[in-house]
C-alpha cells in the first residue's frame, strides 16, 4: 500500500509502515554508493578500485558514486542498494505484508521461509508482522549460503550457463551480519531459524514440517528450482508461494518448468515488474 493511501493508522500499521521505509533506507537522502560496493567485474579495474578504496579508508575517506535516484526509482527494487537492509521493492514488501496477514487471519497452518535473504530485510519484515499480530508459535526460516550465489552448474541446469551473480561480493552477507540486523530491530529470538549453506544441501534436511508461506529470492534457475522441489510439498493448502525474480530468465524458466511439471494451474499473480505469487489450492 503506498504511503499516501495508508488508511489504517493503528500503532501496528504505523510501525510496519515505518519499518518498510527504514528497511528501504528511503527516509534519508541517498548518500551515494561506496565505490567498493559497485558491481565491478573481477579483473584489473576491480582490483584498482578496491586498492584505492582501501587506501582512502586508512585516512578515513570514502569514494562514493553519486546516483540519479529519480532515474533508479523508476523501477523500484531493480538496483542494488548501498545501505538498505532489503533490495525488495516497496510493492513487493506491501504484497508480503498482505499475504502474511492473510495467512494469519485465515489460520493457514505452517511456518514462513525466505530462500535468499541477503541482509535479511524481508525476513525481518515477516518477523515484525508476526509480532504485530501477537503470533508466538510460527517460525521464520532464513535460508542462505551467507556467502553469495553458487557458480552455475550448466551441465545440470543449462539455463544458468554464463550466470555471473557468483562473482559479486556485494551479494555475500555473513550469517553474523544478518543476525545482527535482526538484533538491531529487536526481532531476533529462538523462532528465527537460520539454514546456512547451499539450498541443495540445506533444504532437503531442514527441520520444517509445514509452511504457510515461502518466498523465493535466489535469482538463478538452480536456486529457484531447489527451493520449489524441496519446499513446495510442505506448503499448506491456502499457503502462498512468492517469486521475487520472475524478470530473470533462469528464475522464470524454473517457475514455468515446475508449474508445468506439477500441473499447477493457480494463477500467477503479478506484483510488480518482477514479483509474482500464487496460492496453493
Ligand atoms: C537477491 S539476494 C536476496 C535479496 C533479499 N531477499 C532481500 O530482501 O533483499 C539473493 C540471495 O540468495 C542467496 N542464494 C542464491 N542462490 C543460493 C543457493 N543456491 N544457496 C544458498 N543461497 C543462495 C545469495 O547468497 C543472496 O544472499
Amino acid at each position: 500500500m503506498p504511503q499516501d493511501a495508508l488508511t489504517d493508522r493503528s500503532p501496528g500499521q504505523l510501525y510496519l509502515d515505518l519499518l518498510k521505509k527504514t528497511l528501504h533506507f528511503s527516509l534519508w537522502e541517498d548518500p551515494g554508493k561506496p565505490i567498493e560496493s559497485v558491481a565491478y567485474r573481477a579483473g584489473v579495474g576491480a582490483a584498482l578500485v578496491r586498492g584505492v578504496a582501501a587506501l582512502l579508508k586508512k585516512v578515513r575517506l570514502r569514494l562514493v558514486v553519486l546516483r540519479d535516484m529519480d532515474q533508479e526509482r523508476r523501477y523500484p527494487g531493480s538496483t542494488w542498494p548501498a545501505y538498505a537492509h532489503t533490495m525488495v521493492s516497496r510493492q513487493r514488501l506491501d504484497n508480503l505484508q498482505q499475504l502474511v496477514t492473510t495467512v494469519l487471519q485465515e489460520n493457514v497452518p505452517g511456518d514462513l521461509i525466505e530462500t535468499g535473504v541477503w541482509r535479511g530485510g524481508s525476513c525481518i519484515f515477516m518477523k515484525a508482522i508476526l509480532a504485530v499480530h501477537g503470533e508466538a508459535t510460527r517460525r521464520v526460516f532464513v535460508a542462505d549460503s551467507f556467502a553469495g550465489l553458487p557458480k552455475p552448474n550448466a551441465a545440470q541446469y543449462p539455463s544458468d550457463a554464463g550466470d555471473e551473480h557468483h562473482v559479486h561480493d556485494f551479494l555475500a552477507v555473513s550469517r553474523e551480519q544478518v543476525e545482527e540486523n535482526f538484533r538491531k530491530y529487536g526481532l531476533l529470538d529462538e523462532r528465527v531459524v537460520f539454514l546456512k549453506g547451499w539450498f541443495k544441501d540445506t533444504l532437503p534436511v531442514a527441520p520444517i514440517q509445514q509452511l504457510a508461506l515461502m518466498r523465493l529470492d535466489g535469482d538463478m534457475y538452480e536456486s529457484t528450482m531447489d527451493a520449489l522441489v524441496h519446499l513446495y510439498p510442505k506448503l499448506s493448502a491456502g499457503g502462498f508461494c512468492i517469486i521475487d525474480d520472475y524478470a530473470l530468465a533462469g528464475c522464470q524458466k524454473a517457475v514455468d518448468d515446475f508449474r508445468t511439471r506439477e500441473k499447477i494451474t493457480a494463477p500467477l499473480v503479478e506484483i510488480d515488474h518482477t514479483g509474482r505469487f500464487w496460492r496453493k489450492s
